[in-house]
């Protein structure tokens, strides 16, 4: 009983700075804990655009390690790699590993060092969007294998994350729009009045209303993931739009060799499941074209064939969240609440497909 209240006492101190107040954390930190050694780990872009920044606004020493971009090399190569070069760059238990970087640097960060040395402590300071609004917040970490996105890895929090929106100056816009898509899903699964504030934003940018957004949907999703850390029921709306979502993005990548980001094929996802939300939960009618209209200005409609359809429809079958073969979904009940583990049937899928390429 002992260890299951501290256990989840840890999942519950999950720390947070934003922008300025993360170099005092990260300071006062160093100075309480006295790491032996600190290891920044970077991939080829966040070394090149985001580890000066870095290394300006704080004054620690630190060794850096890097890896090669990119989603493909979230893998057991890479994972080997960098327990290498950390213990021939003398990393010990006491050592501190500080990820800079998108998802797949917090993702991989967050694996390394929960596994090195059976588990070295850690700080993520997300650099894209995404990283800030979703990867780098929950615990979850860890790496593709056998060419199936994480299927390897551990729930582990770490000391805290400084999400520093400095860093999204140079984060391409396609990135941005990525990770904008999970923004809209906070809103949608859980604040109105934020999903307003979003469309606002689109249309009225600023550094400013950025950087409070991005508190937003941190809060918004750290409050579903401390109330259901390891996934059992309610972190499961945070897959809202990722059903559609996650067989679009794959059928798109890797069988019609088409370059689609995650976040637009979430977007495409949250029009599609909202669709099914209207015909089988209490989504209205208005607001299920209130969806459709603002996500279309921001993500323009993919086209697809019946055939393409019946293909993604397939793929669908093989999402982790089904359960005994029947496809599973998040729905909406209202802009801002949703219900999740509701069950559709496959007729009403096509039609779904339908009023999104209408
Ligand atoms: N652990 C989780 O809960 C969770 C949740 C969602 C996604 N993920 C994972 O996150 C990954 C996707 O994250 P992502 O979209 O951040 O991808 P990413 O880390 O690959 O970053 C996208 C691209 O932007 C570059 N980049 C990052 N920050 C930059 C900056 N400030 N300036 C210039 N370039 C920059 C990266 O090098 C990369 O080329 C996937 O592997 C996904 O599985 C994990
Ligand atoms: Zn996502």
């Amino acid at each position: 009983m002992t260890n299951i209240s501290i256990f989840s006492a840890k999942i519950l101190l999950m720390a947070y700075y934003f922008e300025n107040d993360g170099i005092e954390a990260l300071n006062s930190y160093i100075s309480e804990n006295n790491p032996s050694k600190i290891f920044v780990l970077t991939d080829n872009n966040t070394r090149k655009f985001c580890l000066k920044t870095f290394e300006n606004s704080t004054n620690i020493k630190f060794t850096s390690v890097n890896f090669k971009n990119g989603d493909n090399h979230k893998n057991l190569q890479t994972l080997t790699v960098l327990w290498e070069k950390l213990m021939r760059k003398g990393a010990d238990r006491k050592s501190l590993i500080i990820n800079l970087g998108g998802g797949v640097v917090t993702d991989m960060g967050g694996f390394v060092a929960a596994t090195f040395k059976r588990g070295v402590k850690f700080i993520h300071v997300p650099t894209s969007l995404l990283g800030m609004v979703d990867a780098a917040i929950g615990g979850k970490n860890g790496i593709n294998f056998m060419e199936v996105k994480n299927q390897i890895g551990t729930i582990m929090q770490p000391e805290f994350i400084w999400i520093n929106t400095e860093f999204l100056k140079t984060l391409p816009q396609d990135e941005f729009i990525s990770g904008f898509a999970e923004m809209l899903k906070h809103g949608l699964i859980a604040d109105s009045s934020y999903w307003e504030e979003l469309k606002d934003f689109h249309q009225n940018p600023s550094d400013v209303k950025l950087s409070e957004l991005i508190k937003t949907s941190v809060n918004i999703k750290n409050r579903i993931v401390q109330k259901d850390p390891f996934e059992q029921d309610l972190r499961k709306l945070l897959n809202y739009g990722h059903t559609v979502g996650h067989a679009l993005e794959s059928y798109m990548n890797y069988q019609k060799h088409i370059k689609l980001s995650h976040g637009k094929a979430v977007a495409a996802g949250m029009i599609i499941e909202a669709y099914l939300s209207y015909k089988i939960n209490d989504l209205t009618l208005n607001d299920l074209n209130d969806i459709k209209q603002s996500i279309n200005v921001i993500y323009p409609v993919i086209k697809l064939s019946i055939n393409d359809i019946k293909q993604i429809i397939d793929l669908m079958q093989f999402d982790k969240k089904n359960e005994n073969g029947v496809i599973k979904f998040v729905l909406l009940n209202t802009i801002g609440a949703a219900d999740f583990n509701k069950e559709v049937p496959e007729a009403l899928l096509f039609e779904a497909f339908e009023f999104y390429l209408s």
